[in-house]
C-alpha cells in the first residue's frame, strides 16, 4: 500500500502551513506528499521541492480519480465557498464520496467548534459534513473541530482601529481562538501519524478572550485605543453592509456573534496539546509577533 499524503486546498492560507509542517517542523519526505489545488500552478514552489501537485475541484468529480490516486491520507480543507448556502456541504460531500471511492483509507476534515444546531450560518456545512463523513464508507477519519484562528482579526480590527470603535453584538462573551499555524500542525501531526479509527477533536486556544480583552491588549500594543461597543444584532448587520459587504455576507459575519453570546466558541480544550505534545500559542505571544500588522502607518 503507498504511503502517500493529500493535501486539498494547498494554495490556501491553511493549506500552505499543513505543507511547511509536514516537511519541515515533522520532516516529512517530499515524494511522501501531494499538493491539490483547482490551479496546480499556484503550487510551483512546492512542486519545485518535490512535492507532487494535482488537479482536484471538488465540483469537478472527474478530477478525482486521478486526485485521489493511491493516497492513504488525506486533508480534506474546507472550502471557501459562502456565496450560495448549501454549496460548500456539496462541495464536501462530492470529496468524501471521491475519497470513499478511491479507497482513501483516512480522511481529517477541518470542522468548526460545536457545529450541531450552532446558531452561526457556516455551521450547517461543517454538521453536514461531519455527518456524510460518518455515514460514507471511509473506514477511518479524524474531524478536527478548529476554532477561530486569531488571523481573523486582521481583517476585523482595522476598521475598528480606524475609528476607535469596535463594534459587537456577543454580549460580551469570550472565544477560545488559537493561531492558523497551530491548527494546521496539528492536522499535519494527524496526517503524518498512524492514528485510525473515527475521532473528533475541538482545537482550541489555551484561553477564551473577550473582545474587549482582545482590543485592550491590541490598544497597548500599538498605543491607541479601542472601545468594543455593544450594539444590536441587525445594528451590525447594516454597519457591514454600509461597509460595502452584501447583507448575505453580512450576516455571516455578524451570525459569528450570535454563536459567541451563545457561548459556542469559549470552550477551552486541551485537544491541540493530545494531538501534538505541544502547548498552543498564546494570544499575547502571537499579538507580539505580529504587532506590526496592526500598527497605524
Ligand atoms: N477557523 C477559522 O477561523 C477560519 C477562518 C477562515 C476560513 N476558515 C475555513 O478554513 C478553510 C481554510 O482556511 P484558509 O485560511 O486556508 O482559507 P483560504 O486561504 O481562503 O483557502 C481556501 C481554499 O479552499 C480551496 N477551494 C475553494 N474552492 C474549492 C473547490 N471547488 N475544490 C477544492 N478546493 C477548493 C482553495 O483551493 P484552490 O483555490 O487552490 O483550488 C483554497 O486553497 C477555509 O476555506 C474556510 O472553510 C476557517
Amino acid at each position: 500500500m503507498s504511503n502517500l499524503i493529500l493535501v486539498t486546498g494547498a494554495s490556501g492560507h491553511f493549506g500552505q502551513l499543513v505543507l511547511q509542517h509536514l516537511t519541515e517542523t515533522l520532516s516529512v519526505p517530499a515524494s511522501r506528499i501531494v499538493a491539490a489545488s483547482r490551479n496546480p500552478a499556484k503550487l510551483a514552489n512546492w512542486a519545485a521541492k518535490g512535492v507532487a501537485t494535482r488537479v482536484l475541484d471538488f465540483e469537478q468529480p472527474e478530477t478525482f480519480a486521478s486526485a485521489f490516486a493511491d493516497i492513504e491520507r488525506a486533508l480534506l480543507v474546507s472550502t471557501d465557498a459562502l456565496d450560495r448556502p448549501g454549496r460548500r456541504l456539496e462541495q464536501h460531500t462530492n470529496a468524501i464520496r471521491g475519497l470513499e471511492a478511491a479507497g482513501v483509507a483516512h480522511v481529517v476534515y477541518t470542522s468548526a467548534p460545536n457545529p450541531e444546531g450552532a446558531p452561526l450560518l457556516l455551521a450547517p456545512d461543517h454538521e453536514g459534513t461531519e455527518q456524510a463523513l460518518a455515514a460514507s464508507g471511509v473506514a477511518s477519519w479524524t474531524v478536527l473541530r478548529n476554532h477561530w484562528y486569531f488571523e481573523n482579526l486582521f481583517l476585523f480590527l482595522p476598521p475598528a482601529i480606524a475609528s476607535g470603535k469596535w463594534y459587537a453584538a456577543d454580549g460580551g462573551k469570550g472565544s477560545a481562538d488559537i493561531a492558523r499555524s497551530d491548527l494546521a500542525l496539528a492536522a499535519a501531526t494527524v496526517l503524518a501519524g498512524t492514528e485510525t479509527g473515527k475521532k473528533t477533536y475541538t482545537l482550541s486556544g489555551p484561553n477564551s478572550l473577550t473582545k474587549a480583552e482582545i482590543a485592550a491588549a491590541v490598544g497597548a500594543a500599538i498605543g491607541k485605543p479601542i472601545e468594543v461597543v455593544q450594539i444590536p444584532l441587525e445594528a451590525l448587520v447594516q454597519g457591514i453592509v454600509q461597509a460595502g459587504l452584501p447583507e448575505p455576507v453580512a450576516r455571516i459575519f455578524a451570525s459569528f456573534d450570535t454563536n459567541t453570546e451563545a457561548g459556542r466558541v469559549a470552550e477551552v480544550t486541551d485537544d491541540f496539546q493530545r494531538i501534538t505534545g505541544r502547548q498552543p500559542q498564546s494570544f499575547e505571544d502571537w499579538l507580539q509577533a505580529n504587532t506590526a500588522a496592526f500598527s497605524a502607518p
